[in-house]
Formats: structure tokens, C-alpha cells, sequence
């Protein structure tokens, strides 16, 4: 399914670094080719020569290994690739990744590049979750790295908490979905929204919802399971990401807006998330009880779908919105449908236990009528959906 693709794998210093081994040959079993990079400090876990071996090529470990004129020069290196992945990313590489640094031979690629870049994070919870590596990995996602996020679990330090590296399955799934996508949305890119916005009133508190996300986050699962290169702008919610999707994280409506315009142009929007209507004039300090009952100052949020779904160069081919209603569920969505513009509203009724529940039941509302989809858990209203989506993009 790699056939003729090359993968550049820069291979971190990390304990983790053993499985970097089992993916070159899972890569090269799909019929990819392989150029591992070392770092120094990933030669203390895995040799070059298990690397090379398992390639079958040679394993680059210093930058001066390029200097023979015989050799390729590093920018034609990182350029003959058709994808980099930094597997295992070490706290240390994100770091100079973010600051563009280049002492080395696997940061000097990684800035001279112009490919398309993954980073498969894998490091000790404590270091996952200092800020300095969530703003690296921020910046890293808002120039277009795909973060592959680790997952939680034990980890070899002892620990338990989120900063496993995915197993070589999952990373080559991730690898897959983007040099040869298969599938009816195969060449589209999707955009998905999913989960609340939390909108702050004090530094320690905010406005929020119930929406935990699951919707979203199966139906960016599912475009990706039929090919579409999808970006999941999330907000805070506790989900594994779908493999094979490009995911950023945002708190706000502003930030969810912002993240959602970077990462256009898109083929596809489908906007599930449950973006707050409105925020609070924030207090800069914390208000005290004492100070008697705070009267908050609500602002309107920007309407993302309106804004995505209205006419110009950037306006996806299609934009779908959700809409969750508790009453005239169908009223309201066909209202919704032309007010904002979009070219379907997916209604809910979410009276019952649908926000934060595993299962739903929706209604599809177009230009042409109303299809109501059977209740379903949420992942196969998402299969349901996508297939429908999918026929908007079939080719003859
Ligand atoms: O207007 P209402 O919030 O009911 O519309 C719901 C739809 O609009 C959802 O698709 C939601 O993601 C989107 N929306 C948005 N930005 C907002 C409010 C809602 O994109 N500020």
C-alpha cells in the first residue's frame, strides 16, 4: 500500500526508540521505503545498524556524514522524502523543532525541509504535561505538524499518565492515511469540529457544556476510515485522537475560530462541536466571595459555521453544522439551515441523554428534505453519515 513512497524516520533518543525499529519494518512490508536518521542520544537505545538493517539502507547519524560529495547533501535528504516522522519525538526534539534549531543532523533536516512533518511524541507524563512542551507542541501543530498525541498508560519510568508512544500499528495507520489514502474521500481534506468551549470568567473559572466530543471525534474517525485527510479542531474533551487525524486542541470559541481558519482550505467542514454562544468579560484576578454575587458581562462569540458557510474563495464545497435542540427540533433546524448558510444541519434532539451519552438520534436536514437516520450509538451514526458525505465527493 506504500509502494514506492519514502518515509525519512528520525529516530529520538527515548526509551521508546525499540518500537521505531518494529514500524521501518512494518513500512517496509507495505512496500515503503525507509531512511532512518539517529540522533546521538537515540544511538544509546537502538544501533544504525539495526536501523539499516531492517531498512535496507543505510542509517544517517551525523551531519557530517554528508559532507562526502559522493553523499546526498541534507537538504536533497529531507527533500526526496515524501514524509518525515520524528518517532520516538523527545521532549528535547520538539524543543529545538519549535525553537528551529539545527545543530544536528535530524534538526538541520527537519528545517530544511519542505515535506510534510509527524511527530509521534513518547516521553515521562511530568515532562509531557510541563507547559514548555504543550507551547512546543502547540507551535509545532499551528505550522502544520501532525502530532501524533501519545496515549496514556504505564510507561517505563514507572509512571502511569499520557505520553506512551502508539504502538507501530497505529503509527504506520497514521503513516498510511497520509501518503496513500484509500477510500471514496481519498485527495479531500476534512475539517471537523468536536466537544465544548470553555470560556473563562476568572483565571481559575469558566463557562462550559456538556458536550463530551464523542460525536465529533467519531465522525473525524470515520472521514479518515474513507480516505480524507481530516483535521479535528477539539476542545477540551478526554478522547483518544482517531488515528490517521490531524488534531488541535483549543479552549475557546476565538480559539477554536482561529485553529478552524488555519486550517483551511478544506473540501469538507462538519462543525460538531458546542461552541459557547457566549463569553464573559474576564476578571483579571479571582473574584472573591466576599465581594457579594459578581453580575457577569456576557459577550457574543463569533459564529464559526456562519462563517465558514458564507460565500468566498475559502468556503468549503460543503459545510455541514449539528444542531441540538431540545424542542421543534426540525423547525428549528430548517431555520438554521438557511440562516447560516450550510449545506446540512444534522439535528439532534438532545432533551434526553444525548450530551455526553453513547448513543443518537438524528435528522438530516438539506435544501431537498429531511432524511431521519435510525437511534444508533454515536460511532455508527458517524459511519451513516460519512457514507453520505462521501457521495457528495463520488467521482463517475
Ligand atoms: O446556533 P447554534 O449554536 O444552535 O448552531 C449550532 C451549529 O453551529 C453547530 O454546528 C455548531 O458547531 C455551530 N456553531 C459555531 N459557532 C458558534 C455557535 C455554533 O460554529 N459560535
Amino acid at each position: 500500500m506504500l509502494a514506492g513512497k519514502r518515509l525519512l524516520l528520525i529516530i529520538g533518543g527515548g526509551i521508546a526508540a525499540y518500537k521505531a525499529l518494529e514500524l521501518i519494518r512494518l513500512v517496509r512490508s507495505a512496500g515503503g521505503c525507509v531512511t532512518p536518521v539517529l540522533t546521538r542520544a537515540a544511538q544509546q537505545f537502538v544501533t544504525p545498524m539495526a536501523a539499516a538493517a531492517l531498512a535496507e539502507q543505510r542509517a544517517y547519524t551525523d551531519l557530517f556524514d554528508l559532507k562526502d560529495e559522493a553523499e546526498m547533501g541534507h537538504i536533497r535528504l529531507s527533500r526526496e522524502a515524501d514524509l518525515l516522522l520524528v518517532c520516538p519525538a523527545t521532549a528535547d526534539l520538539l524543543a529545538k523543532m519549535a525553537a528551529g534549531l539545527a545543530d544536528d543532523l535530524a534538526s538541520t533536516l527537519l528545517l530544511a525541509t519542505d515535506k510534510h512533518v509527524m511527530v509521534a511524541p513518547a516521553m515521562n507524563v511530568r515532562m509531557w504535561e510541563h507547559p514548555a512542551t504543550q507551547a512546543n507542541v502547540a507551535t509545532l501543530s499551528a505550522r502544520g505538524v501532525h502530532v501524533i498525541a501519545p496515549e496514556v498508560g504505564a510507561m517505563a519510568c514507572g509512571e502511569h499518565g499520557p505520553g506512551r508512544l502508539p504502538e507501530p500499528a497505529q503509527l504506520l495507520s497514521a503513516i498510511q492515511a497520509r501518503l496513500a489514502p484509500q477510500g471514496p474521500l481519498a485527495g479531500r481534506h476534512a475539517l471537523v469540529t468536536a466537544g465544548p468551549t470553555h470560556e473563562p470568567i476568572d483565571p481559575v473559572r469558566y463557562l462550559a457544556n456538556r458536550s463530551s466530543g464523542r460525536q465529533g471525534f467519531a465522525i473525524a474517525d470515520a472521514l479518515a476510515s474513507r480516505g480524507a485527510r481530516v483535521t479535528l479542531v477539539a476542545g477540551p474533551v478526554a478522547l483518544a485522537t482517531p488515528a490517521g487525524v490531524r488534531r488541535v486542541d483549543v479552549e475557546t470559541a476565538r480559539e477554536m475560530e482561529a485553529a478552524v481558519m488555519a486550517a483551511l482550505p478544506a473540501d469538507l467542514a462538519v462543525l460538531v462541536a458546542a461552541v459557547a454562544d457566549w463569553r464573559v468579560d474576564p476578571a483579571p484576578a479571582k473574584r472573591k466571595k466576599g465581594e457579594g454575587a459578581p453580575t457577569l458581562a456576557l459577550v457574543e462569540n463569533p459564529d464559526i459555521l456562519a462563517r465558514l458557510a458564507a460565500p468566498g474563495p475559502h468556503r468549503p464545497a460543503r459545510v455541514v453544522g449539528f444542531a441540538a435542540e431540545t424542542h421543534d427540533v426540525l423547525t428549528h433546524a430548517q431555520a438554521k439551515l438557511a440562516g447560516k448558510g450550510c449545506d446540512m444541519i444534522v439535528a439532534n434532539d438532545v432533551s434526553g441523554d444525548v450530551m455526553g451519552g453513547a448513543r443518537n438520534t438524528v435528522h438530516l436536514v438539506t435544501a431537498d428534505g429531511v432524511e431521519s437516520l435510525p437511534e444508533a450509538s454515536k460511532e455508527e451514526v458517524a459511519a451513516m453519515l460519512a457514507d453520505r458525505f462521501a457521495r457528495w465527493f463520488a467521482r463517475p
